[in-house]
């Protein structure tokens, strides 16, 4: 508890989101007799090490281990050990801290950011340690202050025995399920595994947790066991708190914020998607028909809405409409508004802003497209109405079929009427699925189907993903979205078909020359809509 007492004394002012770009090996204490370094040595014969790299240089390493016999992998955090009179040190330094260190006083304007109290805290435990230093000197012969700095802030202003894995851009996901059962994560390279770190008592969890809701500025108690919020660094956190809902005990899940969306190229790299079907959504959008896409928790429902997002014209004006602020668009015309819980504490919903208000607001900003970030309840019903008046629309909803999705839709609480289904022109189901490559069972994403909506219970799958040979079959000429398009703007079928071509040529490009950085995939959009030819000549353009 004690370093709850500590933050609620630093952060009384707002926090913000930032970017988390703490640093705590800069030269804190001048006067160090000891040079710093740590490198793990790997002791245990059950496993074999296939990986190591620095996560927080000299202080923490990430050793990729896997069983001599069994071949599971392990992450291993090593960070380097403090000695009995370091961790004394560390103890009564840590005590100064809670009694000396005042709120932060640097101004009264609700302005005051995340990264000003953090800076200012660790401008104080600097302090602290040098004066300390100082003061013990000579007795202390041996004792890393850098390495008492480093505790001292990971276990205050970072986030503890977790800082580490928060450190390492390779890990998607932390997540742990209770007491005394080890953190996981979700690695880039090796996938899902367990790690080393693990919270012995419910004390230990329950502080963790309290921890995680503090910095992400939530409030989180046995009166209310849940906190859903945006942690520094846009990180998104799920807790529960003590054994309230969750048997096992406090738990809690952080998905990791890319630095870098994966772009519509990326996807098309790892065939989650084909060329063809980006192109085909590439003129979809462009022609503001709404489309919903669809997948199970985690299938990567957000990360496709947000590749398939970049394809939009970038000069139209686009409102984004989120519980928490996940999308990141590269169009200059965007507003993106986020929902707010209310502050009330007796169950009323005093100061309470939901996705509903939220849409029904973003029509006074006249949007050509509206991006809802999921639909759940009655925010479905004017986002559909908005799309009756002729805005364009970018949803996804939590559904595994595109029957299950209409059945979601037509019942609370988002009671879509029937007739106003095939407002939604298109419909897209991603899924998480495990394939053997070399040997190895590995999860992908793929996009399983895309529906064009044409009545209530009228859908013509344009689209489908065939496991045996990975790879997706696509029926472009079954489109009357297709003809739709071609028919505005005076052109064939075939014209429509050969456009989709022409666009799914620059993206398969793009792929080719691994160009993938979703900047640069906007980049080329705009170009593309600005001058196609020159685009397509600048690739070796085909002769569509
Ligand atoms: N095509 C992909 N390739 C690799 N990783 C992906 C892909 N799509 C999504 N992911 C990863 O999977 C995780 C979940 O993705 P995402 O948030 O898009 O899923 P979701 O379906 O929106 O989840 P939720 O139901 O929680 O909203 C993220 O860590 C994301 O980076
Ligand atoms: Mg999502």
């Amino acid at each position: 508890m004690k370093i709850i007492n500590i933050l609620n004394t630093l952060f009384r002012s707002k926090t913000s989101k930032t970017e988390n770009t703490q640093t705590y090996t800069t030269s804190a204490i001048e006067d160090s007799s000891v040079k710093s370094s740590y490198e793990p040595e790997m002791t245990n014969s059950e496993y074999i090490e296939i990986n190591r790299y620095k996560l927080i240089d000299p202080w923490a390493w990430a050793l990729i281990l896997e069983s001599k016999s069994t071949g599971e992998r392990v992450y291993y955090v090593s960070e380097a050990p403090m000695s009995d009179l370091e961790k004394s040190i560390y103890g009564r330094i840590m005590k100064i801290i809670e009694w000396e260190i005042k709120p932060y006083k640097g101004g009264k304007d609700s302005s005051i950011s995340y990264d000003l109290i953090r800076e200012y805290f660790i401008d104080q435990v600097r302090r602290i340690v040098r004066v300390y230093s100082i003061k013990l000197g000579a007795v202390t012969r041996g004792v890393d202050w850098h390495k008492i700095l480093y505790y001292l802030l990971r276990d205050t202003v970072g986030y503890g025995p977790l800082e580490p894995l928060m450190r390492d851009p390779y890990i998607e996901d932390i997540s742990c399920d209770g007491v005394g059962k080890p953190v996981y994560i979700w690695h880039q390279m090796y996938e899902s595994m367990p790690t080393n770190i693990r919270f012995n008592s419910d004390e230990e969890l329950d502080s963790i947790v309290l921890k995680l809701a503090h910095i992400a500025g939530k409030h989180i108690s046995v009166a209310f066991p849940i906190v859903d919020a945006i942690l520094p660094g846009g990180h998104r956190l799920a807790a529960t708190f003590k054994r309230e809902i969750s048997v096992g005990g406090s738990s809690f899940t952080i998905r990791k914020f890319r630095e870098k969306p994966l772009s519509i190229v990326d996807l098309i790299i790892q065939r989650s998607i084909n060329s063809l079907i980006a192109g085909y959504l590439w003129l979809l959008v462009e022609y503001k028909m709404p489309g919903i896409i669809m997948g199970v928790t985690g299938s990567g429902k957000t990360t496709m809405l947000n590749a398939i997002a970049t394809l939009l014209r970038p000069n139209i004006k686009v409102v984004t409409i989120e519980d928490t602020p996940e999308l990141r668009l590269t169009l200059e015309n965007w507003v993106q508004l986020v929902s707010r819980p209310s502050y009330s504490l007796t169950g009323s919903k005093i100061g309470e802003v939901t996705l509903y208000d939220l849409v029904k607001v973003s029509l006074r900003y006249r949007p050509d497209v509206i991006i809802v970030g999921e639909i759940r309840g009655e925010e479905a019903y004017v986002l559909f109405q908005a799309i009756a008046t002729g805005h364009g629309g970018l949803t996804t909803a939590h559904a595994e079929s595109i029957y299950a999705l209409v059945r979601r839709l037509t019942s609370p609480p988002m009671n879509i009427p029937q007739n106003y289904i095939p407002l939604m022109k298109w419909a897209l189901l991603v899924k998480r699925i495990v394939l053997a490559r070399e040997g190895k069972l590995s999860v992908y994403r793929r996009v399983s189907n895309i529906w064009e909506i044409r009545g209530p219970n009228d859908y013509e799958n344009i689209a489908v993903w065939d496991p045996p040979i990975d790879s997706h079959r696509v029926n472009l000429s079954n489109s009357n979205l297709l003809r739709d398009i071609a028919q505005q703007t005076g052109l064939s079928l075939n014209d429509a078909i050969d456009e989709v071509k022409r666009r799914a040529y620059v993206l398969e490009q793009l792929a080719l020359r691994g160009e993938r950085d979703y900047r640069r995939v906007a980049e080329v959009v705009y170009m593309y809509y600005i001058n196609p030819d020159r685009v397509l000549s600048s690739l070796g353009g085909p002769e569509i």
